[in-house]
């Protein structure tokens, strides 16, 4: 199969890239499509065969449940029953849709068991994204959309971070340039009138904790989210942690790299990366996996990465380094 890439670039662009989205998602084919926080590999969620095409091209195993992601709000109450918890589900989808919320809910019988993995649960959101939720809006159905890597590899942030892992899988990927957020979506579930977070993202604790009382499910602790592995978003060459990279001593003889929180290192490494000069979050945000995608082809025997402050955004970053270290 050869991978058509297509540009959103301008308005009329759009308007033929967003007509042939849909095309191949009403033929039940899969789709790589920008959302505002990673590259998404997008399939009807209520056509089973379509749906089987994202686990195929992703080697993803069965057991990993997808994101549904809706039309409009009106879809969650056909694909989600009601719970003691509406109310607070109803205050973090008016605060957060659309947008890097997704929310787990008890599921309706019309979310195929294979989209949930068999779970009781589904999860929901919608996204931000211009061309994406156009070409929702225009389809007409709910999508099933994992982010567009190999299973457990780095999550895209870019048309070409798709195409160098799914070229010849998949029939089409729409660019509409790098993301916004640059990590997946914050997931939570409302239990008890609070609010469980099962993946840390852009929607923060500190965001959360202004609705209700905010807990961490450990990772040990998630066996109804089994995506959550900590090997998760792993890059090839080995990556270790430090705190500050300005008292890391590289071994002799070995091709280090480093991804540097501000730019201040102590010693010369083969390749290093800087997360945000200026020390801002949302910015360390967005080029994270691009970052760590690159020391990854660099032919390195290690990348050290450094922690950034754990507060708002970096709670997440932070995840994201600690899978990427296999902690
Ligand atoms: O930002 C995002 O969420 C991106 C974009 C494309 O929307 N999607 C994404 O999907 O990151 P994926 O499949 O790479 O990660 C979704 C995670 C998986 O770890 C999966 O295990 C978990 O969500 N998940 C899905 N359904 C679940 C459920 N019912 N209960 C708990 N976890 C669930
Ligand atoms: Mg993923």
């Amino acid at each position: 199969m050869k991978t058509r890439v297509v540009s959103t670039a301008s308005p009329q662009d759009r308007e033929s890239a967003v007509a042939e989205a849909v095309e191949h998602l009403r033929r039940g084919e899969v789709v790589a499509l920008p959302t505002e926080t990673v590259y998404g590999l997008a399939a009807d969620a209520l056509d089973i065969d379509a749906v089987l095409k994202i686990f195929e091209a992703k080697e993803r195993p069965m057991f990993d449940p997808l994101i549904v992601h809706l039309p409009d709000r009106e879809w969650i109450e056909r694909l989600a029953e009601p719970t003691t918890d509406e109310a607070l589900s109803a205050r973090l989808i008016e605060a957060f849709w659309p947008g890097p919320l997704t929310i787990v809910l008890p599921r309706r019988s019309a979310v195929p068991d294979v989209v949930a993995a068999g779970l009781a649960t589904v999860a929901v959101r919608m996204s931000a994204h211009p061309v994406f939720s156009e070409i929702l809006r225009s389809f007409g159905r709910p999508v099933a959309a994992p982010s567009a890597n190999r299973f457990g590899r780095i999550s895209p942030t870019t048309a070409e971070h798709v195409y160098s892992e799914l070229k010849d899988w998949i029939p089409l990927i729409l660019d509409g340039g790098p993301t916004t957020h640059g990590l997946e979506s914050t997931i939570v579930a409302v239990r008890s009138g609070g609010i469980e977070v099962l993946r840390p993202g852009p929607i923060t604790y500190e965001q959360l904790s202004q609705f209700a009382k905010v807990t961490t499910a450990p990772a040990s602790a998630r066996p109804h989210a089994p995506g959550q592995m900590r090997s998760h978003y792993a890059p090839r060459t080995a990556l270790f942690l430090t705190d500050d990279l300005r008292s890391f001593q590289p071994p002799a003889g070995k091709r280090i790299g480093a991804l540097s929180w501000r730019g201040t290192t102590g010693a010369f490494f083969a390749e290093l990366r800087v997360l945000s000069h200026s020390g801002d979050l949302r910015e360390a945000a967005t080029n994270l996996f691009r970052c760590l995608r690159e020391l990854d082809d660099a032919q390195l025997d290690l990348i050290v990465a450094e922690q950034v402050p754990e507060s708002g955004l970096g709670a997440a970053i932070m995840d994201r380094l600690r899978r990427a270290a296999g902690r």
